[in-house]
């Protein structure tokens, strides 16, 4: 029986493969589904993720996300419930926080605090651990608020880092992390609901 599913909206500005391991969880799920993909970039590969999926998709524009509250209404529309942010790389605004109180989750691809902030997304991030010489990085889910990887932190968990990394390998260490963790850690915040 399906009781009381609860509706994901993830954002993503990126390939989407944490979008795409999400919404296949979810397909498997009585928990919730993946009801909405919301992008900022027309040519995002998340969008044909979410096509191939048949999950209805919204390309936002800067000025509608900025200036007006309109995403507040197709939120709405598709009665969401709970917001992921997986790689959207713009900075949620307070009125979305506010309409959505623990109910935001973003992932960071480091132990946050540390390599976290405003320009630390992605490549960047792995750079800078191979810089400081880090022994090791490893995954931060957190809620979101209206600073950059800021709110309270839900889950981390960790990978070892040795002499021989590359700010690729262990892009690919983390990325295996997101993927095993990040569906399993959002199932669970359903679950407390
Ligand atoms: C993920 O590694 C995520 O942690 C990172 O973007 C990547 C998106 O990959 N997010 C940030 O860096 C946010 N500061 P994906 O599009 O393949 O899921």
């Amino acid at each position: 029986m399906i009781r009381n599913m609860k509706n994901i909206a993830i954002f993503a500005s990126g390939g989407g493969s944490n979008a795409r391991k999400i919404i296949e969880h979810f397909e498997k799920s009585d928990l919730g589904r993946v009801a909405l993909v919301v992008s900022n970039k027309k040519d995002a590969g998340v969008l044909d993720i979410a096509h191939a999926h048949q999950i209805p998709t919204h390309l936002i524009g800067r000025a509608d996300f900025y200036e007006s509250k309109k995403i507040l209404s197709i939120l709405d529309e598709h009665r969401i419930d709970l917001i992921v942010l997986a790689g959207f790389l713009w900075l949620v605004p307070t009125y979305l926080i506010g309409a959505y109180p623990k109910r935001i989750v973003n992932i960071h691809p480091a132990l946050l605090p540390l390599f976290g902030g405003k320009g630390m997304y992605g490549a960047h991030v792995h750079t800078a651990v191979k810089a400081a010489g880090a022994k090791e990085s490893g995954i931060t889910i957190h809620f979101a608020n209206e600073h950059y990887d800021a709110g309270d932190i839900i889950f981390q968990t960790t990978c070892a880092l040795t002499e021989e990394d590359t700010p690729e390998t262990i892009a690919r260490k983390v990325l295996a992390l997101e993927h095993e963790h990040f569906p399993k850690v959002v199932e669970g915040l359903l679950q407390g609901w």
